[in-house]
């Protein structure tokens, strides 16, 4: 049995990332553990108590910090749920001439940087004796073994970074935090803003309403104990190659 279904978890959730993925994920995890308090974070607010953090601001990092040290709740959980594919000057590749530095460099701070950083921010508020969940919603696309289509060279490029580099935190906090757990997850083509523009040849029974997508990847992540610290799973529980 999971852990965190043996027992109730008492303390903060951060979920980051107002979007498809984050807020069904904040939902769901609140139906389960309904002791622990579970705070959406975006860079938006949905409501006058929400906290607004944003990944590529280095202010709004530290005054996350700040806070949570503040915090008279213990830290129990934090899931990165932000990315981004598209929009802006964001468009996927096709094809190597459509690539360009700035979308390569845009694509970095979000999907790669961006975790990391996270990480950075919440670690003064971590404790070596307390149990602790992190975990980021990857994506399969940044597995280099499993890439047999190409292109996407920004994103799939900026999600194998995160990948290695939140292999290497759970490596160093295996040291300095015996009971943390780090878990990257991809949870499957996903009905969110995200995945809009490209679901056209997903089969219907493929594509996940962020509810079931949402309940996959808190069923995995919660099974995951310190000592599996440093894994890239999908929402079946299933490892994916890096
Ligand atoms: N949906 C899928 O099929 C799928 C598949 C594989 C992996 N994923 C991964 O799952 C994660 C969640 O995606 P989603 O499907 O839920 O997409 P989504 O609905 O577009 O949500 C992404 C969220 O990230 C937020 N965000 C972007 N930049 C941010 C920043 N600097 N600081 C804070 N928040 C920021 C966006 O906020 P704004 O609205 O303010 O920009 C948005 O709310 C992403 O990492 C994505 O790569 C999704």
């Amino acid at each position: 049995m999971p852990e965190i279904n043996r027992v109730a978890w008492i303390g903060r959730a951060l979920i980051v990332g107002r979007g498809g993925l984050g807020t069904a994920l904040a939902d769901e995890l609140q139906r389960r553990q309904p002791a622990l308090d579970v705070m959406l974070c975006g860079r938006t607010l949905g409501s006058a108590d929400d906290w607004l953090v944003d990944l590529e601001s280095s202010q709004s990092l530290e005054a996350l910090s700040q806070r949570l040290l503040e915090d008279p709740q213990p830290l129990r959980l934090v899931i990165n749920a932000t990315g981004r594919l598209h929009g802006g000057s964001l468009s996927p590749e096709k094809r190597l001439q459509q690539v360009c530095t700035d979308q390569l460099m845009e694509s970095f701070a979000i999907n790669a940087a961006g975790p990391l950083l996270l990480a950075k921010a919440i670690e003064p508020a971590l404790k070596r004796d307390r149990h602790f969940h992190f975990a980021s919603l990857s994506a399969r696309v940044g597995s280099i073994g499993d890439n047999r289509s190409g292109g996407w060279y920004a994103y799939r490029g900026a999600k194998a970074a995160q990948n290695m580099y939140l292999r290497s935190l759970s490596v160093e906090w295996a040291r300095r935090f015996p009971l943390a757990t780090v878990t990257m997850l991809h949870p499957g083509t996903t009905d969110t803003a995200l995945s809009k523009p490209f679901q056209n040849f997903v089969p219907p029974d493929r594509l996940f309403s962020p509810q079931k997508a949402a309940s996959f990847l808190l069923d995995v992540l919660l099974e995951q104990t310190a000592e599996q610290s440093g894994r890239f799973l999908a929402w079946d529980g299933q490892e994916i190659p890096w």
